[in-house]
């Protein structure tokens, strides 16, 4: 490799992060290695991979991810211990009745403790929680099993937990779509909530799936305003950008359309500019995925679509959004 890197031009800014499977990194080891110093698995340490029987933990598909990061010196985000999706039937219930509070906090409590653990050493961070925030107007916390099981107390259990089992990770609170309005206020009471009480929290993790031109760059940074003021520290958790606008209706392209590559690199330029203004409270921003060949956006919204969101094309080449973060 040869050429600006992408963590050394950012190692006086935050690091940069990237998700990854065992996978992509077979795919594009290197590439890793000379861009980024932060990991994040994309689905490696989530519930229904690393607990997926009751009392039965498998870390195999973590394993290698966790030795890359070592081997190269590279930080370890823990993603995620409690989230309503990857989490397997048996933690809510048996033989088709819902298990009672006790057991599921058991289940909780015993999941966090033990892969909290095993990661100890790796992670120097863990989403806790993940996305527990409803998106629907008036309504405060999403309707989960977690919630259903224990209440809206859930959080705060495992925030507890984590700290108990983990007194120096830094715990974060992780969603998307943080700067909306609404869903920002509710974010915001949660914190605040949890901080009154004195519930462990260290961080906010701001996902960051955005789209070209969207949100518009004023908006982030009011975000980051309010959140700077929650006393958390912040990280962009999730970030990629997609090339389609709202409501495009092609979903064939197998190269990117006319000036699809243009405006992202604007777009991602002016992001990268707002995050080096914010580097006092941004500590990592992590990209979701390495490079184009490999996104969970080819699935989402459209099943099938191929999006670029990323700053390296499908061959793991630096794209003109490459050029435009890194010309400062
Ligand atoms: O591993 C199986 C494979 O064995 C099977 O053949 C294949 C068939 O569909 O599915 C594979 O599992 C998929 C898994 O990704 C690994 O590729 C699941 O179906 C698919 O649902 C899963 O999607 C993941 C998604 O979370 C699940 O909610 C995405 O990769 C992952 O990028 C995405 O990540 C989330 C963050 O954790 C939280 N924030 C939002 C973000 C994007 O949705």
């Amino acid at each position: 490799m040869q050429g600006i890197s992408l963590c050394q031009k950012y190692q006086d800014y935050f690091s940069i992060g990237a998700a990854v499977s065992e996978e992509t990194i077979k795919a594009h080891g290197e590439l890793l290695k000379y861009h980024f110093n932060s990991l994040t698995a994309e689905n490696a340490m989530k519930f229904q991979t690393t607990n997926p029987k009751e009392r039965v933990y498998d870390f195999r598909p973590a394993d290698p991810i966790a030795g890359f990061a070592k081997e190269n010196q590279m930080r370890l985000r823990g993603h995620t211990f409690v989230w309503h999706r990857q989490t397997p039937d048996w933690v809510f219930q048996e033989g088709g009745n819902p298990r009672d509070k006790q057991e599921v906090l058991g289940f909780l409590s015993d999941h966090i403790r033990t892969v909290g653990i095993y990661f100890r050493d790796k992670a120097y961070c863990w989403d806790v929680v993940n996305e527990a925030i409803s998106d629907e107007p008036g309504e405060y916390l999403r309707d989960t099993l977690w919630r259903r099981a224990l209440g809206d107390g859930y959080i705060e259990t495992a925030f507890r937990t984590a700290r108990e089992h983990l007194p120096d990770a830094q715990l974060f609170y992780n969603d998307y779509n943080t700067y909306q309005p609404e869903k920002r206020e509710k974010i915001c009471r949660l914190i605040r909530g949890l901080k009154e009480r004195d519930v462990p929290i260290d961080g906010l993790g701001m996902q960051g799936h955005w789209g070209i031109g969207r949100p518009a760059i004023d908006e982030i940074r009011q975000t980051l305003d309010i959140y700077a003021g929650l006393g958390v520290r912040l990280q962009i958790t999730e970030l990629d950008i997609s090339v389609y606008d709202h409501g495009d209706p092609r979903t064939d392209l197998t190269v990117p359309g006319p000036g699809m590559l243009d405006r992202q690199a604007e777009y991602y330029g002016k992001l990268f500019e707002l995050f080096r203004e914010y580097r006092e409270q941004i500590d990592a921003v992590t990209f979701w995925g390495i490079a184009d060949d490999a996104t969970w956006l080819d699935q989402f919204p459209v099943q099938g679509r191929k999006d670029w969101p990323l700053l390296f094309d499908t061959q793991g080449r630096p794209k003109k959004a490459f050029d435009a973060v890194t010309n400062f």
